[in-house]
Order: C-alpha cells, then structure tokens, then sequence
C-alpha cells in the first residue's frame, strides 16, 4: 500500500503510515470495547500491534457481505470514516464502501476529485438509500478492491439517493455523470455486490482470467497463513455487525 518514498497523492501522508505499518481503529466501536475487536476480520500482518483498517482485495468474503445499518454516530466512527478517506487518496481512489476495509455498516466515503486538498468534495454517505433511477448510460469502473481491473458497466444515468452525513443529518442529491457512478457502484458494495457483477456477459468473459488470478492469490494467501480461512474472517464479520 506504501508508495515509494512514502510520498502519496497530493503529498499528504496519512498519520497511521508515518510510523506504522497498519492503520489504528482508534475505538470503541459503537457498542464494543477496543478489546473485543475481533482482530481476525484482517490479516495477521499486523496481529501484534493494534487493530486496524485496510483495504481487502477480492474475493474477501467481506466483498460479498450485505452490511448492516448503522445505528450510532460517535467518535469511533468519524475516525474511521477519517481513515477511510485517507486510504481511498493513498490508493488513488474516488470512493470507498465500509465493507472494502471488512466494517459490515452501510456507509460510503466519496470525493470525486481524489484529491485530499479538495475537502469540500469530500462526502460520507451513512445509511444510504438510492431512491430514484433515471436513463441509462455505460462508463468504465475500476475498483479499489480489484485494482488494476477495469470494464464498462452499465448504469442509471441520474439518481435520487438519500442518506445521512457524518452529523447524523438527512441529505438528499440528485446526481449525474461521475457522481452518480460512483455513489451507484458504492452502494453496491454495502449489498455485497461488485462492479464485475454488473458487467455485461461478454465483458465479463474478457476480464474473467483477471478476476481468477485475483482468487488465486487470495486463497493462495490462506494456504499461507497470511489471510485466515474464509469461515473465520466470516466470524469475525459477524461479530462486528452493528447490534
Ligand atoms: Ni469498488
């Protein structure tokens, strides 16, 4: 996740890298003392140390998980959204589903620019509902948790979403283009659902021998010791579901 050198997207480099090699879930989880953080949602990399964030790569079964509502806005969780963001510039990314750093909660970070200067674009969608779907237009997605896999996909071309920002205040957007894309795809991943899902047949056909060697790394990094087994790294999900 480093990049060399250390220097990242627009020269800022997230706090949690300057010294560690993980990212500090500061906690408690919204009803959870830090303790009883099941550290097995992540890999052992960082086991001795403190719990942290990171993004998963596919097929991490957290990819697959249909994520709970959140049911409380406290400082862990801003913190964490904080985090978020910081791993979405260091990955060069526009948006970011809590389920791609293995936190089963539906909420989504997103700044269109990717830009970490640019702070008024940055959103935080909690509880998202997309409520409105108009036309329909094909566009090229990527993902965070695929890097490096890219296809067409196609999508709503305007959108009505409702959800709640960081304050716990109720917004609503009416979003096009780019926006609307990226909210679409995010939302997805709160239910579980990825971009390469949405492709059509025969593009999916055409990244399919990528999708495999994304498979065969992650299982061949269970085999390894590096990924704990799917059914552990399930029970961990469980246990970090919002009561
Ligand atoms: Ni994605």
């Amino acid at each position: 996740m480093l990049q060399p050198g250390g220097e990242l997207a627009g020269g800022r480099v997230p706090r949690h890298f300057r010294q560690l090699p993980c990212a500090v879930i500061p906690g408690p989880w919204p009803g959870r003392h830090l303790a009883g953080l099941p550290l097995t949602v992540l890999s052992r990399r960082c086991l001795e140390e403190e719990p942290f964030v990171e993004i998963v790569p596919y097929p991490h079964p957290a990819l697959r998980w249909k994520a709970k509502p959140v049911s409380q806005i406290d400082a862990a969780l801003r913190s964490t959204v904080r985090e978020m963001f910081d791993l979405m510039y260091e990955a060069r990314g526009i948006g970011l589903a809590a389920t791609q750093v293995a936190l089963p909660i539906r909420l989504f970070v997103v700044n269109p620019t990717a830009d970490p200067d640019e702070t008024e674009e940055e959103f935080v969608f909690i509880n998202p509902e997309i409520v409105r779907r108009n036309g329909s237009s094909e566009g090229e997605e990527g993902c965070l948790s695929l890097p490096g896999l890219y296809g067409p996909v196609r999508r709503a071309e305007v959108i009505v979403v409702e959800a709640f920002d960081l304050k716990g205040r109720p917004f609503e957007m009416e979003l096009t283009d780019l926006p609307g894309r990226v909210v679409q795809h995010e939302n997805d991943h709160l239910d579980g659902i990825l971009f390469i899902d949405r492709m059509a047949e025969a593009d999916r056909r055409e990244v399919n021998d990528h999708v495999l060697a994304f498979e065969t790394e992650f299982r061949q990094a269970q085999a390894e010791g590096r990924w704990l087994p799917d059914p552990e790294l399930e029970r961990a999900l469980q246990e970090l579901e919002p009561g």
